[in-house]
């Protein structure tokens, strides 16, 4: 049976191939592809779509978008440090982000330390700019603008660009190389809780990650109730054999309305993945182990975990991460790296 089943697979995959190699052939051909043959795609079009359209109505509408505020924020702070710094910069966002920041300081946020910590950091950096920025009108403008806008705050320190001064690393190589070998996916875990102290320190060293234009578009939604973990584990497809005795499951979600272009949709991803890195290593200083779990594009699968997350449409799920104490009784694979030779190239 399993023969006569390998041998009709040979055969559909002998008829696809000529199939395949024309619709590649060209952009225009695989476009057609996708339309009429296949909807894999269709899903990630709609939320590429929606999160493009959500970005651009907030910015029309003048309303909340701490995304437009973050990377705008940072452009203003790649100016002030920029060497030579110019004397005129900022002038095509300037405007867009006076607007987003009177916005979002009209909003009560004084019981929101999370909006209230980002607006600070957009006040002190907005402050410098205006401080060392030359002469334009629309500056002049944005400046009134910025000078009727009411935060009330108190700090010692600025939240500006400043001078790193690198005291050395307190991780050396040689510990951090035996870190990053000591960790292997993990699948088998003690029946022990993971106290969500710890969790919380793990995403609190992912956050430090580079993200492009600092704008963190993602979320860490962190899974420890066990109805709901056991709901959780069964949805990809690979946690077979183990799903149940996983205690702790973190699913790493992308937000799609972070961005006004879909030439920057790659950057959940990355900067998800980025993210994700530093939380599993943090872990691993915990003694705690992980395993990273696929998400695949798959209908009914995303429509139940949108379902039990409670995701919207602009929402993708990159991954989802396993986390919990290693049973010493579980084996982990050998899962032998490439040599250097093979993953490097100088030049
Ligand atoms: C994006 C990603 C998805 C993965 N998905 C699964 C999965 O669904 N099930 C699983 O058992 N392991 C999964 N893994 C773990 C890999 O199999 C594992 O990282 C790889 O075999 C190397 O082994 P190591 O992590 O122990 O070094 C995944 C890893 C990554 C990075």
């Amino acid at each position: 049976m399993v023969e006569f089943k390998q041998f009709i697979k040979s055969i559909l995959l002998m008829v696809r191939l000529p199939f395949l190699r024309l619709f590649s052939s060209t952009f225009f051909l695989s476009a057609f592809f996708y339309s009429i043959f296949s909807s894999a795609f269709w899903r990630e079009f709609n939320s590429v779509l929606i999160g493009r359209y959500l970005y651009l109505k907030r910015l029309h509408e003048k309303s909340e978008n701490m995304f437009l505020l973050r990377r705008n924020v940072h452009r203003l702070e790649k100016g002030l440090l920029m060497r030579p710094r110019r004397s005129v910069f900022g002038l095509k966002y300037i405007e867009e982000l006076i607007n987003v920041y009177e916005g979002l300081v009209s909003k009560d946020i004084e019981n929101d330390l999370s909006i209230k910590n980002q607006l600070i950091w957009a006040h002190d950096v907005l402050e410098k700019y205006f401080s060392v920025v030359g002469e334009h009108t629309i500056i002049s403008k944005c400046r009134d603008q910025f000078e009727k806008i009411d935060i009330a705050y108190e700090s010692d320190e600025k939240k500006v660009p400043f001078n790193l001064i690198t005291k050395g690393s307190p991780v050396q190589y040689d510990e951090f190389f035996k870190l990053t070998k000591n960790r292997r996916s993990v699948r088998w875990f003690l029946p022990k809780p993971v106290p969500r102290k710890m969790i919380d320190q793990a995403i609190l060293a992912a956050v430090q990650s580079p993200s492009s234009c600092n704008r963190l578009p993602y979320e860490f939604r962190v899974i420890d109730d066990e109805k709901m973990v056991k709901e959780v584990s069964t949805i990809p497809m690979g946690t077979k054999g183990f799903a149940d005795n996983i205690p702790v499951i973190i699913a790493v979600v992308g937000h799609l309305d972070a961005f006004f272009n879909e030439r920057d949709r790659h950057l959940i991803y990355i900067d998800a993945s980025l993210a994700s890195m530093a939380m599993v290593l943090s872990f691993e200083t915990m003694g705690l182990s992980t395993c990273c779990l696929n998400w695949p594009d798959i209908p009914k699968r995303e429509k139940s975990i949108k379902k039990v997350l409670n995701l919207e449409r602009k929402n993708r799920v990159i991954m989802l991460l396993a986390v919990g104490w290693a049973d010493p009784e579980g084996k982990v694979a050998y899962s032998e790296k490439k040599p250097l030779d093979l993953i490097r190239k100088y030049n």
